[in-house]
């Protein structure tokens, strides 16, 4: 098996455990605290029953995280149509804007029209698009001064490059191989899944994804998607 391989086993395996350790720590103490209920010579009966329901939620709890990392790293093919990135954020646009508008970050969309076509799952990379932007808008958020959110679109002979760059402090050096990992989070209320489910969705395009830090500050994330002629 190669590197890559094993250390998105590995990424997956801290994912689950994640999702997994607090259902089954609850259903842990539940269960004991539902056998003291019982095993004694007036058994507790209704307030075992509330335990066994307490039980019963949180192994359904256990399993949605279970289907959320399943579609997380949803291998399946994606559903594909030929389609022009400038459609597909024109499409989101009233979106972006609100996201923008409520976060009282400035927002510019610099996406020509006549770009090549990609071949892609049309949600799939939007959320992607969506994801970043927000990211984009959080970081503007926390670092004061002027806030700004930029996505941009190009081409070269190969590949379409959407990027959205944002005025926020950036990205220090000790969390930069982190950002991928699922989970990985440093917002209070983050789930540190948009970049995770992001980089699946690309790389299930055979895109690339990934980011830099500009001169100027701020950060700057790209993907791109291959060309469907060249
Ligand atoms: N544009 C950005 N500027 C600075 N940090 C970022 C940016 N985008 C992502 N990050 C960092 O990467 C982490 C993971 O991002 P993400 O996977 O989208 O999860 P979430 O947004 O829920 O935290 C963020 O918590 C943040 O620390
Ligand atoms: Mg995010």
């Amino acid at each position: 098996m190669d590197m890559s391989r094993i250390s998105a086993l590995a990424e997956m395996a801290s994912g689950i455990a994640h999702e997994l350790n607090q259902p089954l720590g609850a259903i842990a103490a539940y269960s004991q605290a539902g056998s003291r209920l019982l095993n004694r010579p007036e058994p507790l009966v209704a307030r075992a029953l509330d335990v066994f329901l307490d039980i019963n939620t949180q192994a359904l709890k256990a399993g949605e995280g279970i289907r959320r990392i399943r579609r997380l790293f949803d291998q399946t093919e994606p559903m594909r149509e030929e389609c022009r990135m400038g459609e597909l954020i024109e499409e989101l646009r009233p979106v972006l804007e609100l996201m923008a508008q409520a976060a009282e970050v400035a927002l510019s969309l610099d996406v020509p029209a006549s770009l090549p076509e990609v071949s892609v799952d049309r949600l799939r990379i939007q959320h992607v698009v969506f994801s970043l932007v927000q990211n984009g808008l959080d970081a503007s958020l926390q670092s004061g001064g002027e806030s700004l959110v930029h996505v941009n679109v190009r081409a070269d002979r190969y590949h379409v490059e959407t990027s959205v760059s944002d005025s926020g402090a950036g990205i220090s050096d000790d969390i930069r191989d982190q950002l991928f990992v699922p989970f990985f989070t440093t917002k209070r209320r983050g789930t540190g899944l948009g970049l995770a489910s992001s980089r699946a969705a690309i790389e299930a395009h055979e895109g690339s994804i990934g980011f830099e830090s500009p001169n100027r500050g701020g950060s700057r994330f790209w993907f791109r998607l291959p060309i469907t002629r060249p």
